[in-house]
């Protein structure tokens, strides 16, 4: 049986993308990475060169307006025809023509435990509040600065001598499993179906 097609979005090091690659290897796995995209030349391309996944660079500096910008992303993604769009460390807002092309089948991760601490700061947000449990949170992405329906969730413990760079290592091992579980159940469920995936 043909394996679900997805796209994954990037803007960094990639240690995400580079998780749903590894899961993705093996041949009984739901789903197949079948391009990666970002936004600029970020390190995490290197994960998926390595793997022979197919990239593209698309650089808002390298577009008339942000409107135009949106138009060449949302191109690039169906470029590839994925079924589900992998939001994994990319870090810019997406426009309507991409939310509009893939409607409810758009999914990000965010490490704090939304509706708690959303943005683009959200281990430094939880960790200057105080809190003593934070985490990862998977969802479907709308317009809205992760607003979406929240589909899974992982609680971390904060430490008392957690900085940012050590909390967010920790998040992420619990949110690389916590989203390739996801990816994999929506992949299984809606391989044949046409509506949206989640
Ligand atoms: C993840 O924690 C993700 O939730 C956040 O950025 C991190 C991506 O890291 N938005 P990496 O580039 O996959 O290593």
């Amino acid at each position: 049986m043909s394996r679900t097609p997805v796209v994954v979005l990037i803007s960094g090091t990639g240690s995400t993308l580079a998780a749903l690659l590894e899961a993705g290897a093996h041949p009984d796995c739901p789903y197949e990475i079948v391009g990666v995209i970002a936004d600029k030349e970020a390190a995490g391309l290197a994960h998926a060169r390595a793997a022979g996944v197919p990239t593209a660079v698309v650089r808002l500096a390298d577009h008339a307006d942000r409107a135009a910008w949106d138009r060449a992303l949302a191109e690039a993604v169906a470029g590839f025809s994925p079924r589900l769009v992998v939001l994994a460390g990319f870090m810019k807002l997406l426009g309507a023509p991409l939310l509009e092309a893939h409607p409810g089948r758009i999914i990000n991760t965010h490490p704090a435990l939304l509706p708690s601490f959303p943005g683009a700061h959200g281990v430094r947000d939880a960790l200057a509040h105080g809190v003593k449990v934070t985490g990862a949170t998977v969802i479907e992405v709308d317009a809205g600065v992760d607003t979406g329906r929240i589909l899974a969730q992982v609680a971390v413990e904060v430490r008392e001598d957690d900085t940012e760079a050590t909390l967010h290592e920790r998040i992420k091992q619990a949110e690389q499993p916590l989203l390739v579980d996801v990816v994999r159940r929506l992949t299984a469920a809606n391989r044949t179906e046409q509506e949206p995936i989640a």
